[in-house]
């Protein structure tokens, strides 16, 4: 067995410095490949694919077949049977709501880095144990933003946030702008009507405001 990747910066290896990381949930396997060329195409690499739907794994499967400038995962990864079919969906992350061991040690016999959940200080104590500092704060508006980031700081001043949950393009900024933050994560930039419509362009847009480009009319 391969060593596990769950270094310390495993996922910013992965992530490669990619700072915006939408979440998508996918509910029509049809929408997966134009959805993951708009936010492409928008200056977006890295997505994060939930295992909330039916389709996930095979829109993962299609966009990692056909879309290989996108750098894939998965979120919304409760248990090791979601973390190993994921792998075998093209699957390069694994991304929880919060800390699960038994993933975590899915996602290390996969090769895969993963990145947990924390809300509290006491589960950022529980991953630090385990050798994980590159955290998902979640849900990060409704614990606290930017405020709650500053006061983990100071207990933990080795902790890197991803903070996700709530966070649209102004508070992205905000985030972005402190040193404990390595990334952020949501889903503003694909608004549920828009993937309706098919409108990719406006995504596009989105995509491209998301990741530091300048304001539109659809931001
Ligand atoms: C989620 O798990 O739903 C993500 O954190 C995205 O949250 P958001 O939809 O509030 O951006």
């Amino acid at each position: 067995m391969p060593p596990p990747d769950h270094s310390i910066s495993g996922i910013e290896r992965v992530w490669n410095g990619e700072r915006v990381v939408p979440v998508l949930t996918i509910a029509d396997r049809s929408t997966a490949i134009p959805l993951a060329r708009a936010l492409v195409r928008g200056g977006i690499r890295v997505l994060e694919i939930t295992f909330r739907t039916a389709a996930a794994a095979d829109a993962l499967r299609m966009i990692a077949d056909s879309v290989p400038e996108a750098i894939l995962g998965a979120g919304t990864v409760l248990d090791p049977r979601q973390a190993m079919r994921a792998a075998e969906s093209g699957a390069r992350f694994i991304v929880s709501p919060g800390f699960g061991a038994d993933v975590a040690g899915a996602s290390a016999d996969a090769s895969l880095p993963y990145l947990p959940g924390v809300a509290t200080a006491t589960e950022i104590m529980g991953a630090l144990s385990l050798g994980f500092d590159r955290l998902k704060l979640f849900p990060a508006a409704q614990v606290g933003g930017v405020a709650a980031i500053r006061a983990l700081s100071a207990p933990f001043p080795d902790v890197r946030f991803c903070p996700t949950g709530g966070v649209d393009r102004r508070s992205s900024l905000e985030y972005l702008a402190l040193p404990q933050v390595f990334a952020v994560g949501g889903s503003w930039m694909v608004p549920p009507d828009a993937v309706a419509a098919g409108d990719w362009q406006r995504i596009e847009a989105l995509a491209r405001a998301a990741t530091g480009g300048p304001e539109t009319a659809f931001a």
